[in-house]
């Protein structure tokens, strides 16, 4: 599989360099832009924290944005399925949009479950080092199946959906995340903790107030629905 997965399809078309630079965007934010990538089974957790994440870095004073798999496949990927191949073009826009909100001085936090382990590390190869923070939540498959939000699990089962990742079709875990998330047992007060201790340690953010608790409270939460 070729790792350059878009050609140009036009030679008349010339990049043209901002005068705004991405280091201009976070010397005025006063932190660094980054790509939070949660990867992870559907129910692992990952939008919850990476939502959890955002409102924690949020009360910080950082601006953030998350990416969510089943919000950006009602838009801009509303045309894409669940083939390998399709699977495969959701993780490029996405990566691609990530780096646009990076470069504008943006923490973008990504929540997908982007199971092939080339469609991440192609995301990871299109930044800089340190860009890309990958972050695996590993809930085994059958806390998943229980939790079931969505009721997709069971759909699964019983064949009323194909390609179903972890059930028809496969996950690739990641063999070196820059951090795995026990979110199958962990509270999400803890996982929240550790990725924002991870992220400063990173430089990407600083804070006085990392001993503190977080308040987590977010939508989610609210809504009583638990990791
Ligand atoms: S990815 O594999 O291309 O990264 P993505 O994160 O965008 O997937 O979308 C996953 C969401 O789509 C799941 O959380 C689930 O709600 C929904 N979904 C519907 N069909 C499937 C399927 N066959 N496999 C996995 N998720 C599915």
């Amino acid at each position: 599989m070729s790792s350059k997965l878009t050609e140009l399809t036009s030679n008349n078309v010339v990049w043209h360099n901002a005068t705004v630079t991405r280091a201009r965007r976070e010397a005025q934010n006063n932190h660094r832009g980054a790509i939070i990538w949660f990867t992870g089974l559907s129910g692992s957790g990952k939008s919850t924290v990476a939502h959890a994440v955002e409102e924690a870095l949020h009360q910080q004073g950082c601006r953030t944005f998350v990416l969510d798999g089943d919000n950006v496949r009602h838009g801009l990927c509303g045309d894409l399925g669940f083939s390998e191949k399709d699977r495969q073009e959701n993780i490029r826009r996405i990566g691609e949009m990530a780096k646009l909100f990076m470069e504008a001085g943006i923490i973008v936090l990504t929540a997908f479950i982007s199971p092939y382990r080339g469609d991440r590390n192609r995301v990871r190869g299109m930044v800089g080092q340190g860009d890309f923070i990958e972050v695996y939540c590993d809930t085994p498959i059958e806390v998943c199946e229980m939790r079931d939000v969505k009721g997709l699990y069971k759909k699964a089962r019983a064949a009323e959906i194909s390609e179903f990742t972890g059930i028809s079709s496969p996950y690739e875990m990641p063999e070196t995340p820059e951090l795995l998330l026990n979110t199958g047992a962990d509270s999400l007060d803890r996982c929240v903790q550790e990725v924002m201790a991870n992220i400063a340690k990173l430089g990407i953010f600083t804070s006085t107030h990392l001993n503190q608790d977080f308040e987590v409270k977010n939508q989610y939460q609210e809504n009583g629905t638990q990791l």
